[in-house]
């Protein structure tokens, strides 16, 4: 019996329940956007792990496209995990459906509750569409959080060990449940993010897979010293350095690395981030990200 852990992670919180899922059960851990240049990934684990945040409530699009890429799928032992800041609402679900497009079967689905990474709106009336701030909570909370992980791995490992099936973690969100019932994302939603980003154009692309245009939001400001950190951390390879400064390159997963992990914080997206606080999960260094595209 082997078990292979694939992981994609931009602020470490994911890395760190993979690592750990992928160190009690003996499992290899291999980083999903290393294998992303293969046309098909095959394996010969019997059992898979698949971890990753959640993006808007639903999966992210490399998670998809991974997915996708994975041969044999239908008889495999498959279980997912994701991480997330607020509440996962369906995101399990979502896995399951897009596996189960391939035959296959997602055996369990858990979620872990981890600090968010993400921007929000601050409502400045005042130039809105550009006032989004960190998202930050205190040390303490991000503690307990910490804690609440290592308790929960007990029990995942316990599942996953003797291949057991049969959960899939949902949370029931009404906010969730409203904006998928009313294809919110798919209109307003798309056109909010987009503009929050200030990109001037028009797109056809579903929600999730606009997001990679989501890229326009992101500057660097007189801080910047052009050590090329965030070319290498970048997992999807968004970023080129021109005379010495990044130049995104609107294929972005919005996983917020290059802004979370950049040394001298000279990442910005829109007007309102420069005082927030940045965060990546303490036990991750930098040089464990930069293993994600080995
Ligand atoms: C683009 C984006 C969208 C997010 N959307 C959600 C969300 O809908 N619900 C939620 O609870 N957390 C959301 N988050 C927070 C992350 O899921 C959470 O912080 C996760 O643990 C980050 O994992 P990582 O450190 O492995 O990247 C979002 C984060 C990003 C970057
Ligand atoms: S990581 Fe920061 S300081 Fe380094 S090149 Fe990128 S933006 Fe500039
Ligand atoms: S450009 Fe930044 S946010 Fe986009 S995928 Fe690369 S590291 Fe992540």
């Amino acid at each position: 019996m082997s078990t292979e852990i694939y992981y994609f992670s931009g602020t470490g919180n994911s890395l760190v329940v993979a690592r750990d899922i992928a160190e009690k059960t003996n499992g290899k851990l291999i980083s999903i956007p290393s294998v992303m240049d293969k046309e098909s990934i095959k394996t010969d684990a019997d059992a898979i792990g698949i971890v990753f945040p959640v993006y808007h409530g639903d999966i992210p699009f490399i998670i998809r496209r991974f997915v996708n890429k994975i041969d044999n799928l239908d008889k495999k032992y498959i279980f997912g995990v994701c991480t997330y800041g607020n509440s996962p609402g369906f995101t399990i679900k979502y896995l399951d459906k897009i596996i189960k497009s391939h035959d296959g079967k997602l055996a369990a689905g858990f979620t872990v509750n981890m600090p968010p990474n993400y921007i929000i709106p601050s409502f400045v009336l005042k130039d809105f569409f550009k006032s989004f701030v960190l998202h930050e909570i205190a040390i303490e909370k991000q503690q307990e959080l910490f804690i609440n992980w290592k308790k929960k791995l007990q029990s995942i490992y316990e599942f996953v060990h003797t291949r057991k099936e049969g959960v899939l973690e949902t949370k029931t969100d009404i906010k969730i449940l409203l904006v998928h019932f009313l294809h919110l994302r798919e209109t307003s939603g798309k056109t909010f993010w987009l503009k929050v980003a200030g990109f001037e154009g028009d797109t056809n692309l579903p929600f999730q897979e606009s997001l990679q245009l989501m890229d326009w939001g992101f500057r660097y400001d007189d801080k910047c010293n052009g050590c090329g950190i965030c070319l290498k951390i970048c997992p999807v390879k968004n970023i080129k350095m021109v005379d010495g400064k990044p130049v995104w390159q609107h294929h972005c997963e919005q996983c917020f690395a290059c802004l979370q992990w950049c040394p001298k914080e000279a990442i910005q997206f829109g007007n309102r981030t420069s005082h927030g606080k940045r965060y990546h999960h303490p036990e991750v260094k930098l040089s464990d990200m930069m293993m994600v595209k080995k």
